[in-house]
């Protein structure tokens, strides 16, 4: 059940089956890190919040802007529509991956504060146990021909529900303690309506795998079997 909170200018949506008492002050970084919520502080492109509320694990991201947007606005949108802002669309895509059972995080709750034209976005979604990125498994040689099938399958299986990832590389894919691959950062992503979008994404995946110590190749196969 999604309960939404209107202030003024900032719209608030949450699952209110995650949360038993949510207060919109999770996504106030003052605040999180005053009251000793924040567990850990994740470096990626932008940055990402591990925090504990509640005796859950969430993580917070806030919506940077890449490329060359980025010299002209750090976080700002050019605001169209809600249903178009960034923060609403991931946590939308994220609830219809989960619900057809996809190994996606399940999307907690989402911040979209409106200024004149413009827009930032924050997501909190729940936090998947992990191990590792395939990133860190392929740099440290713990990837073998058990995991790449179980990976191969995985893909598979995002495939088979159309599912473009508009981001795919070796950080967004994480690994839990039973071989379970999980997709993260669906910023951007979509339904695709042709398959050549999905291939699209491998071939990303594999540019970014290309890139590292110890990758030996192994996306061969995989990309032979969605050609
Ligand atoms: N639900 C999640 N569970 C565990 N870790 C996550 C989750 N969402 C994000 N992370 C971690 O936070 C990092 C940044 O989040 P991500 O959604 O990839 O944003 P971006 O790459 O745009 O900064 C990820 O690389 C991952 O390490
Ligand atoms: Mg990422």
């Amino acid at each position: 059940m999604d309960e939404i909170i209107k202030n003024k200018n900032i719209y608030i949506q949450y699952n209110s089956k995650i949360f038993n008492n949510f207060t919109d002050k999770l996504f106030n970084i003052d605040y999180i890190t005053k009251e000793g919520l924040i567990k850990s502080e994740i470096n990626g492109r932008g940055k990402a919040y591990e925090i504990e509320y509640d005796n859950k694990v969430y993580i917070l991201k806030h919506y940077i802007r890449g490329g060359f947007a980025s010299k002209i606005s750090y976080d700002n949108y050019i605001f169209d529509s809600l249903a178009s802002t960034r923060s609403v669309k991931e946590y939308n895509f994220l609830n219809s991956l989960f619900s057809k059972d996809l190994p996606v995080p399940k999307p907690a709750a989402l911040e979209v504060i409106k200024k004149k034209f413009t827009y930032t976005a924050s997501l909190i979604t729940c936090k998947i146990q992990n191990v590792g990125t395939l990133n860190d498994f392929v740099i440290n040689n713990k990837m073998n021909y058990e995991l790449w099938s179980i990976l191969k399958k995985t893909l598979e299986d995002f495939y088979k529900h159309n599912v473009y990832h508009a981001d795919l590389n070796a950080k967004n894919i994480l690994i839990d303690n039973k071989n379970n691959f999980h997709l993260i950062d669906f910023d951007k992503s979509y339904f695709f309506y042709e398959k050549k979008l999905f291939n699209k994404s491998i071939m990303r995946l594999e540019r970014s795998l290309l890139k590292l110590e110890n990758y030996n190749n192994e996306m061969k196969r995989i990309i032979k079997s969605f050609s």
